[in-house]
């Protein structure tokens, strides 16, 4: 099981220079967590270098970015981008048997026939075993490319982003929002999704994409250790400390499917450590970006870093935070408000009863879900405007200091696993 281990002084600023460079492992969306790191290393000038998952053709073939894509890709980053597609996974390898892949395999099936679903076990662990070779082999070719573009004897620092996994048959996307977000006679248990062929399913591809593709990373950029200093991050979640009743407690969104997956990520990085090689998960906050997006309600655990921020003692961005929050509320709703709202989801005995670090992740319950949901949505009602919700500026800050404190421990990395809480993050937001 994992030791706590969080992260409660700034660290020291990091001494990354130019000609250091900065691998993004993972591509760069908008609102992604990664932005907050990438833009550290942009000013302080290092080379930024990143890659691609690539494109899928309409015939299923998997391809590299065409000329425009690499261009905005590029723009985007600010950096080269090796054009070698490194997508994980392996929903659409063709399978032993009758070649048809996992997802060909789920063509046509009805939504009420979900559970009667059943899988060749052994054409599954085929068909992982495969991806993971192309993964491999792709990103075997990428570190050659790499190998050509480091300075020998810089510092690189390789930012795992890669996580995801749910498999693209049409038939999950209707499941997992009642998973994710059922309320009522759409509820649907994520244990029994979770037991059945295609929880399982889930399962396999969600340790391969999340957490496997650290390892191959690792393992795959052996030989340029040899030649660069390396040092590795990968993006954690294992729940996460807020201010709850003037207090700092772990809460966890539930139900979060990736939870064994990000253990799995956890168990990588402790592994590599124990050999040697520096490599830290960092255990971040919940935000909202295109991948949590699926996850309604865990924003619900953002609003208290306004508290934090009070807490950690508040100053001109504090303060720059808050009034940029309380423009997008509706007239009339104080960031008191939103607070006290949040603090009541969180402190409710219906989401204490699920809070449980040692059996985490947790999963959900017709009422928990119920409650949870109804929170989300009376708190989203209190901004102005759907498209522009605080939740978007929090999430925003949140990146920035979580790039930062992941930036400057970086340099002299102590620990395998960290959680980044809000005590920290408030405190590197507060501080200039
Ligand atoms: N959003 C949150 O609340 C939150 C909280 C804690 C940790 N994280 C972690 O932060 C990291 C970045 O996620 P994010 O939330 O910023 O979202 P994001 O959508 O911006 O990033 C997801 C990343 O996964 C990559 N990816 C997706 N499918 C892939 C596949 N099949 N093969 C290879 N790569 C694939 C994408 O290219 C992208 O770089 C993830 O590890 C995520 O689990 C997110």
């Amino acid at each position: 099981m994992t030791t706590y281990n969080a992260l409660r002084q700034l660290p020291a600023a990091a001494e990354y220079k130019k000609d250091d460079v900065l691998v993004l492992c993972g591509e760069l969306f908008g609102r992604g967590y990664a932005n907050g790191i990438v833009d550290e290393a942009r000013r302080a000038g290092m080379t930024i270098i990143g890659t691609t998952v690539g494109r899928r053709d309409a015939d299923g073939t998997l391809r590299s970015l065409t000329t425009e894509e690499l261009a905005e890709a590029e723009a985007t980053l600010g950096g080269k981008i090796i054009n070698i597609p490194l997508e994980a996974g392996f929903d659409m390898e063709p399978g032993a048997g009758d070649g048809r892949s996992v997802v060909e395999q789920l063509k046509g099936v009805k939504a009420d026939e979900w559970d009667k679903v059943r899988f060749d076990w052994n054409d599954v662990e085929h068909t992982r075993q495969q991806g993971a070779r192309r993964f491999s082999a792709n990103l075997g070719l990428v570190v050659t490319e790499l190998g050509k573009m480091l300075p020998a004897g810089a510092n690189v620092l390789f930012v795992h982003t890669m996580a995801g996994g749910i498999p693209r048959a049409r038939i999950f996307m209707p499941l997992l929002n009642r998973v994710f977000k059922g309320q009522g006679d759409r509820f649907l248990s994520s244990e029994t999704f979770w037991n059945s062929d295609l929880g399982k399913l889930c399962k396999v591809s969600f340790d391969e994409v999340t957490a496997d593709t650290f390892r191959y990373l690792i393992d795959a950029t052996a030989p340029l250790r040899d030649k660069v200093s390396a040092r590795y991050t990968a993006y954690g979640y294992h729940g996460c400390e807020v201010l709850i009743n003037g207090a700092y407690t772990w809460q966890s969104y539930t139900p979060y499917l990736q939870g064994w997956a990000k253990i799995r990520l956890e168990e990588v990085a402790a592994t590599a450590w124990a050999e040697g090689i520096k490599a830290t998960v960092f255990n971040c906050p919940e935000i909202l970006t295109n991948s949590s997006a699926l996850f309604l309600g865990v924003e619900n655990s953002l609003y208290p870093l306004l508290a934090a921020l009070e807490k950690e003692g508040n100053g001109p961005f504090a303060e720059e935070i808050k009034a940029s929050c309380r423009a997008l509320s509706n007239d009339g709703t104080a960031i008191d408000t939103l607070i006290a709202k949040a603090n009541d989801y969180l402190s409710a005995p219906i989401t204490v009863a699920l809070r449980d670090f040692a059996g985490w992740p947790q999963h959900n319950r017709p009422e928990q879900q119920d409650f949870m949901l109804n929170c989300s949505a009376e708190l989203l009602a209190m901004n102005k405007n759907p498209k522009e919700i605080v939740c978007a500026v929090l999430s925003q800050e949140v990146f920035k200091a979580v790039g930062r404190l992941m930036y400057d421990f970086s340099w002299k990395q102590d620990a395998p696993v960290l959680w980044l809480n809000h005590d920290v993050i408030a405190k590197r937001l507060v501080t200039a």
